[in-house]
């Protein structure tokens, strides 16, 4: 049936493109994140003062700048090319962005863990990167997974912005399907839906999972 010049089945291929586009910018940006995140988590508590410099820099710059500015920056600046893939610059600008966040999480995991386990590892004959590998990291891991769980379904929101260089991402299609059925209602609440459906989705398993992660916690 043809709904105001574009057919339903026709409108739901858009709209599974779109979300494919998505998701794939979110799960290459979480991967990039969580490397660029561990690799300036460890510069900034390292003893040396350049390195830790150099995290500042990294981690005050992005989280000091919009998101969609940093994803103009490396499309139009930084690889600049006609023939860059707009997919590879997304995941770059949203990877670069997600790892200074990781960062700041994964510091404040190993910051929750309680200065006494490092005394009481230190005691029973550890090294200091013994009982960092061994007892600090663990617990800080742990400690930090809720709040690294919530930057999937944070990433998979601010993705929404990858329209601007052109990227035809679930909230980008939107406009796509609007500008070709002269009606924005549907195509927008649509997409809204289904992003509420992922994210409610995910947060849930997330949830889930932390509960029977803390099973065995009762001391
Ligand atoms: N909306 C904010 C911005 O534009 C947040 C960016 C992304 N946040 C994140 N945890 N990765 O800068």
């Amino acid at each position: 049936k043809l709904y105001q010049g574009l057919i339903y089945a026709d409108r739901w291929k858009l709209y599974l493109e779109g979300l494919g586009y998505s998701l794939q910018i979110t799960l290459g940006a979480i991967v990039l994140g969580t490397v660029l995140g561990i690799v300036f988590c460890l510069l900034k508590i390292s003893t040396s003062r350049i390195l830790r410099f150099i995290a500042n820099v990294y981690i005050d710059v992005v989280r000091g700048t919009p998101v969609v500015v940093q994803l103009l920056l490396v499309y139009f600046v930084i690889l600049s090319s006609p023939d860059t893939s707009k997919l590879v610059a997304s995941v770059l600008a949203f990877g670069i962005n997600s790892g200074a966040y990781v960062a700041e999480i994964i510091r404040a995991g190993i910051n929750s863990v309680d200065p006494g386990q490092m005394e009481a590892g230190r005691s029973l004959g550890l090294s200091r990167s013994q009982a960092m590998r061994f007892i600090i990291l663990p617990q800080a891991i742990k400690n930090s997974l809720p709040t690294y769980a919530s930057e999937f379904i944070v990433l998979i929101k601010e993705t929404a912005v990858a329209g601007y260089i052109g990227m035809q991402d679930l909230t980008k299609m939107s406009s796509t399907i609007i500008s070709r059925t002269y009606e924005s209602s549907v195509p927008l609440i649509t997409v809204a839906l289904i992003y509420l459906a992922i994210t409610l989705g995910l947060s849930k398993l997330f949830a889930h999972l932390e509960r029977r992660m803390n099973v065995g916690d009762r001391r």
